[in-house]
């Protein structure tokens, strides 16, 4: 990873400031932290923390305190009209317990609780434009009048009980629908009750799943239409962002990737060819989306597959997405196949999103493997991306975000009703 750093230091020329290109150097091997870095130089991170914070007040337009400065994590960062107050993100997760579509208590509770849990934005978990476009019998949806005021519920409870923003991601599952549910067999086929299923090609995802039917016109011109739908009633449900997923093997993704997109139309061939009914849909779906609110992008940076994407196609996808309009790439990886060749570590999609920031002077999201405050005030300071998403990590622990503050001595506001744990010293490792 060192050695990857100096193969691609031009990347940062002219793009990162003095400071932030040392704080880059200094953290590239992963062994040394912003964390660690206190240790051998107090003063240095002293001063790339005041750095950061005067820029942060910059780039959010809020005021942010210079003496001490908040350690970056917990700056805040501005995506049009919409202020995250800090860069950690509850990543989507799919939670298998919708009935129809319909959100519950269960979801209300699981994304309350990482609100409550000091997360700047909570992005729901992969809802679908339509009943058939869900994965599975217990996805979520917004497709029904009724799931705009279920919906509702749960991001005035966010709203009302705390500093964060919440997001919805929105999706078709494509050929990875009718599907079971994770702890069932994830990508399995239903062994009844199956929907059919679209996606670019006609190519299955196991050899065994259903065959999925390529996308006529006529299906385009749907699916699209439901995003939109689906982006009206995300609009009157109150959230704060839209994210479209372009990733894991989806519809939308089952164009981009050369895998799954054998296409000889206009839809296929060329990245801007497999990249163009993708477009038509975020560009749709940006139309009817307030211009105040943002619109995020989850991509696939590679499909850790030979003759898949690549890190160098989700440059060339996320400059055509800035160019349409998107806010901010959140980039993620792999799932468009089930031979795929991951290679797993820490941070191990993070090169991914700091090629992208730099080379298609995007803001990003980074996902993958992000456990530690240590890492994620490393990537921040660092400018790798803008915003750590973390999944595993704010699912094993709902107050992942408050208890990071408190481990660096940073005060995270309480919410009224938990006031009286001020001044606790909860028992540490
Ligand atoms: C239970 C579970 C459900 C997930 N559902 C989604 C989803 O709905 N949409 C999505 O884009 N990624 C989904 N993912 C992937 C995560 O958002 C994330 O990209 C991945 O887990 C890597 O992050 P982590 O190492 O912090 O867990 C899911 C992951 C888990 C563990």
């Amino acid at each position: 990873m060192s050695l990857e750093w100096f193969e691609q230091t031009e990347r940062y020329y002219g793009r990162l400031e003095p400071i932030q290109f040392a704080m880059s150097l200094l953290t590239r091997s992963l062994r040394v932290t912003h964390e660690n870095l206190k240790v051998r130089d107090p003063r240095f991170v002293a001063t790339v923390d005041r750095w950061f914070a005067s820029q942060a007040e910059r780039q959010a337009r809020v005021a942010v305190p210079a003496a001490p400065a908040p350690p970056p994590m917990f700056t805040p960062f501005r995506l049009r009209n919409l202020v995250l107050p800090n860069r950690v993100v509850v990543s989507p997760m799919c939670q298998y317990s919708a009935e129809d579509g319909t959100p519950n208590d269960w979801h209300l509770v699981h994304l309350g609780s990482r609100a409550l849990g000091g997360a700047g934005l909570v992005i729901t978990e992969m809802t679908d434009v339509s009943r058939e476009g869900r994965i599975s019998p217990g996805c979520t949806g917004m497709y029904k009048a009724e799931h705009v005021a279920a919906w509702k519920r749960i991001v005035d409870f966010v709203h009302a009980n705390s500093p964060a923003k919440i997001g919805m991601q929105l999706a078709h599952a494509g050929r990875k629908g009718s599907t079971k549910k994770l702890w069932e067999g994830i990508d399995e086929p239903l062994p009844a009750g199956n929907w059919p299923i679209i996606s670019a090609s006609a190519i299955p995802y196991y050899p065994h799943s259903q065959v999925p039917t390529p996308m006529g016109r006529s299906d385009m011109d749907t699916v699209r239409d439901d995003f939109v739908r689906a982006a009206r009633m995300a609009e009157e449900a109150g959230f704060d962002l839209l994210e479209l997923h372009f990733a894991h093997g989806y519809l939308l993704a089952s164009f981009l990737s050369p895998l799954t997109n054998t296409r000889a139309d206009e839809y296929g061939g060329a990245l801007a060819n497999r990249a163009r009914y993708p477009l038509e849909v975020f560009d749709a779906v940006r139309a009817v989306w307030p211009a105040r609110k943002p619109v995020s992008v989850r991509i696939s940076a590679t499909d850790w597959m030979e003759g898949g994407a690549t890190p160098a196609d989700a440059v060339e996808l996320a400059k055509l997405l800035k160019a349409h309009g998107c806010d901010i790439v959140d980039v993620s990886a792999g799932q468009t196949v089930p031979d795929q060749k991951p290679v797993y570590g820490r941070l191990y999609q993070t090169p991914f999103a700091d090629r992208v920031r730099h080379e298609a002077e995007m803001p990003t999201m980074t996902v993958g493997n992000i456990a530690s405050w240590a890492d994620v005030n490393s990537i921040i300071a660092a400018g790798r991306a803008d915003l750590c998403v973390l999944a595993r990590a704010h699912l094993y622990d709902p107050y992942w975000t408050r208890h990071a503050a408190y481990e660096q001595g940073y005060e995270l506001p309480w919410p009224d009703q938990y006031v009286s744990v001020k001044g606790f010293t909860p028992r540490l490792p």
